[in-house]
């Protein structure tokens, strides 16, 4: 497919602009944001008061690092509507974050920060290569998730016909995909790949699909998965990234000109990366965890925001701000086997090296006596899972093994399935692990 790169009448000025430009409009922003925050909401107040910092204090970007982080517990410790910086009746839409256990966090939404994030969303849509006129899939969940209602409103604001199928029913999704075309679909990786089975079984070939741009995130997948998606799918895949607490999806999102990671539409979230341990501010390039300062919210503005995502910031290559690499993880997904930290998109990779397994795969880890101990299950790809003999498989089980050794640096049982027998998911977010291990008190 040819790529559909954007000519420059198509993108705004601001993705263009030079850095001073950038720099000049953060800061303006920021100042606004940090006196909005501090004296709207009693929790900013506070936290600035109490590091002896006041929003005054801001002369240039470099100045951020004066001011408190925020974090998870601090939202949760203000549910659900004590971090609003105007009052309630401003506030249009709540969303939630799909945290299992405990509270969720709310957040709250001015119409002007449906329009901001819309127009974000918008924009990651067009960097996608998507265009006035194109019919947009929305198969993220509808509802307190931020997914369906984010790209369903960007994908308005690009000028595309929407199908709000919202997530599961995987057959009408199918059936939808035949009947009206989509040029576009966005969903998790995971579902996709459901998806895409769906096609599969009923012979559908990859090129006989009209979707020709995916755009996916909410969840961690790699390179490998992007392989796997596009050849199944026969699109262009491309990455979201995004956060509830920050915005919802369209925080960053990546250029299907250049697919080197995730573009940070800077002009409205100032990106950090933090030495997780420390708090310490890293260069770019260094691996660490993402913190983001919102510069134009008005309901819910987050200060120096802790995601626990896990990434570099790199230099910009197809538009005006820096990218993000991809996400390895995040700090809370990260698992300490037998002392090594491994992060399950690691095994992953390893998993989709070898072109006879597919992506669906779960981590399972249990305790024997002292030691832990991990199952890897993975399974065959369609093609391969009644021809291949017991041998064969048995062979293709011990490379995983091998390359999970060498490579993460952990010894793991391999157990490799035929296609089809792990459970698909249906809606949201894929679940890999299962940690059966006693909880160290
Ligand atoms: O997942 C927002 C979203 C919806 C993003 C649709 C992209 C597409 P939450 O449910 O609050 O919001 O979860 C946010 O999901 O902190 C990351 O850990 C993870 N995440 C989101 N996008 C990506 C991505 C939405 N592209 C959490 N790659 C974030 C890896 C991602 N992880």
């Amino acid at each position: 497919m040819p790529v559909k790169k954007p000519s420059p009448g198509e993108l705004e000025p601001i993705e263009l602009a030079s850095r001073d430009e950038i720099t000049a409009l953060q800061i303006k922003r920021l100042k606004g944001t940090l006196k909005h925050a501090y004296e709207n909401v009693p929790h900013y107040k506070k936290a600035f008061d109490k590091k002896g910092v006041h929003p005054d204090d801001l002369k240039t970007m470099d100045d951020i690092v004066k001011f408190p982080f925020t974090t998870k517990s601090d939202l949760r410790d203000n549910y659900p509507f004590g971090m609003l910086a105007v009052p309630q009746s401003k506030v249009a839409r709540v969303h939630a974050t799909s945290g299992t256990t405990g509270k969720p966090i709310v957040v709250g939404y001015t119409l002007h920060d449906i329009d901001v994030w819309s127009d974000l969303a918008a924009r990651s849509i067009r960097a996608a290569g998507g265009r006035p006129g194109d019919i947009c899939h929305v198969a993220y969940g509808y509802g307190l998730f931020t997914g369906g209602l984010g790209a369903h409103y960007g994908a308005e604001r690009a000028g595309c016909m929407v199908i709000p199928m919202s997530g599961g029913q995987t057959e009408k999704q199918i059936q939808m995909i035949r009947d009206l075309r989509p040029d576009i679909i966005m969903v998790t990786p995971s579902y996709s790949l459901v998806i895409a089975e769906g096609f599969e079984d009923l012979g559908i070939a990859p090129e006989d699909i009209s979707l020709k741009v995916g755009i996916f995130g909410a969840e961690p997948w790699g390179e490998g998965m992007r392989s796997e998606i596009e050849r199944k799918l026969g699109l262009d895949a491309l990455d979201i990234y995004g956060l509830s607490e920050v915005i919802g999806p369209g925080v960053a999102s990546e250029c299907i000109e250049s697919k080197d990671g995730p573009v940070v539409w800077e002009d409205h979230f100032y990106p950090e990366i933090i030495d997780p341990e420390t708090g310490e501010s890293l260069p770019d390039g260094e691996q660490g965890e993402l913190v983001f300062t919102s510069l134009t919210k008005e309901a819910q503005p987050v200060i120096r925001y802790r995601t626990r995502d896990l990434a570099r910031l790199l230099p910009p290559t197809a538009r005006s701000f820096r990218r993000m690499s991809r996400i390895t993880g995040r700090s809370d997904d990260m698992l300490i086997v037998r002392g090594v930290n491994v992060f399950p998109t690691q095994i992953e990779e390893q998993i989709l090296r070898d072109a006879q397994l597919g992506s669906n795969y779960q981590i399972l880890l249990s305790r024997e006596g002292h030691l832990d101990s991990v199952e890897i299950k993975c399974e065959l790809q369609h093609e391969f899972s009644d021809t291949l003999s017991a041998d064969k498989v048995s062979e293709v089980a011990a490379t995983l093994q091998r390359r999970v050794k060498n490579n993460v640096g952990i010894s793991t049982h391999v157990t490799v399935l035929k296609y089809g027998t792990l459970p698909r998911i249906q809606t949201g977010k894929a679940r890999r692990v299962f940690d059966e291990r006693p909880k160290q008190s």
